[in-house]
């Protein structure tokens, strides 16, 4: 019976309707235009510094100036929105402007480019390319879901879901 060719019709229309339902529902929004003027403002101030200082970091690494790794790394952790001095309110404006899954990049993010500081002083350079890597899987996670509007480039690429979320967050 339950091969009877309209149940198993119906049954791919259901199934097929619930993915494009679910699929709708996890696609990712922009979100520059959402944020305060203030706040945008901070953003590409700090994109801008942290590709300057994923630029240093990458000839740094090449060339073993491990010092350099170390010193850029920092910058790159220092810069950062939520650790900048936002106050009580800018803060509750960027959590309600973004979804949980932006900052979650965003402090993975943080977190690589403390673990990269670390690679530097420890002076291992395999563990810095590693983390260079991770670390450029983060931008592009988080522009292909979240900046499309300027970046269209990335719209249709087909980023891993792992990219720029922390092991532990992967089930
Ligand atoms: C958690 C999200 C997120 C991560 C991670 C992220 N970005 Fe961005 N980035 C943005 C958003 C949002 C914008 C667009 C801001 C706007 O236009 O309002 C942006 C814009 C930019 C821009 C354009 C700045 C301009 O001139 O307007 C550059 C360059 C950039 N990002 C570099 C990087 C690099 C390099 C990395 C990784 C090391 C990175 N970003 C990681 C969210 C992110």
């Amino acid at each position: 019976m339950i091969n009877h060719p309209s149940i198993t019709r119906t049954v791919a229309l259901v199934s097929s309707f619930m993915l494009a339902t679910l699929v709708s529902s996890v696609a990712a929004e922009p979100v520059g235009s959402d944020l305060t003027p203030k706040l945008r403002g901070l953003l590409i101030k700090e994109m801008i510094q942290v590709e300057l200082a994923m630029h240093e970091v990458f000839s740094a690494i090449v060339q073993g100036r491990h010092a350099m790794v170390a010193e850029k790394g920092q910058s790159i952790h220092d810069s950062f929105i939520m650790a900048q001095s936002l106050t009580d309110e800018d803060r509750q404006d960027l959590k309600a402007s973004v979804p949980p899954e932006f900052l979650q990049i965003d402090t993975y993010l943080h977190e690589l480019s403390a673990s990269l500081a670390e690679a530097g002083h420890a002076e291992d350079t395999p563990r810095q390319v590693e983390l260079f890597g991770r670390m450029t899987e983060t931008c592009v996670a988080c522009h292909s879901a979240y900046v499309t509007d300027r970046f269209e480039g990335l719209e249709a690429s087909d980023v891993p879901e792992e990219w720029g979320l922390a092991p532990e967050e992967l089930d």
